[in-house]
């Protein structure tokens, strides 16, 4: 299902196949060290249990999610947009969605993990009304940074 957002050109759609290798190049571009593998990225998406979201800018792929239950939590497993598309509400536009699928399914709270040191990501987080839990030490490797903990109440 696709559907447009508040930037004129912006539209999300799920990710498919052949969006992966695309996928994988930016998790190297943006995460580094910490990037998804192409293999995990394959896995994950051919498993079926998690949400695969894609954002295009101007017909271009420009961004990607996912996101779904962990457990009981549902969860922002990974979300990221091409460096030159930040900052047109790409983000916010997955933001809702997320948000959107956690009430569909009757999740009583959205949860996801942000380094604490990602100034860009905490502000869109708080601005969604996420709140702070705890801290997980070295949660991120191997950089050894500090996750924090977020969750939103949705019931
Ligand atoms: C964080 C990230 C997803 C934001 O994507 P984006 O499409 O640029 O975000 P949006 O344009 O939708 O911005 C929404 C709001 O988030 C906040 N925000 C986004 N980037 C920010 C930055 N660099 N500094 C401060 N606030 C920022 C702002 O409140 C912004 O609203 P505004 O533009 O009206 O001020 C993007 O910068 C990114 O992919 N970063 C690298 C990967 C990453 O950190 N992923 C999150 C892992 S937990």
């Amino acid at each position: 299902m696709a559907s447009q957002g508040p930037d004129s050109g912006a539209m999300l759609r799920d990710l498919t196949e052949a969006d992966l290798e695309w996928v994988a190049a930016r998790e190297r571009e943006i995460f580094g060290r910490s990037a998804w593998s192409p293999s995990l990225i394959r896995e994950d998406f051919l498993h079926g249990f998690s949400r695969w979201r894609g954002v295009e800018r101007d017909g271009v792929l420009a961004g990607y999610a996912v996101y779904g239950y962990e457990g009981d939590a549902f969860h922002l497993m990974n979300l990221a947009i091409a460096p030159a598309a930040r900052r047109h509400g790409l983000a916010r536009l997955i933001m809702d969605d997320f948000l959107a699928e956690a009430r569909r399914l009757g999740a009583p709270d959205a949860w996801l993990e942000v380094a604490t040191t990602n100034v860009g990501a905490l502000a869109l987080y708080r601005s969604y009304g996420f709140e702070d839990v705890r801290v997980r030490p070295r949660y991120y490797q191997p950089e050894g940074l500090d996750a924090l903990v977020m969750r939103r109440r949705l019931a």
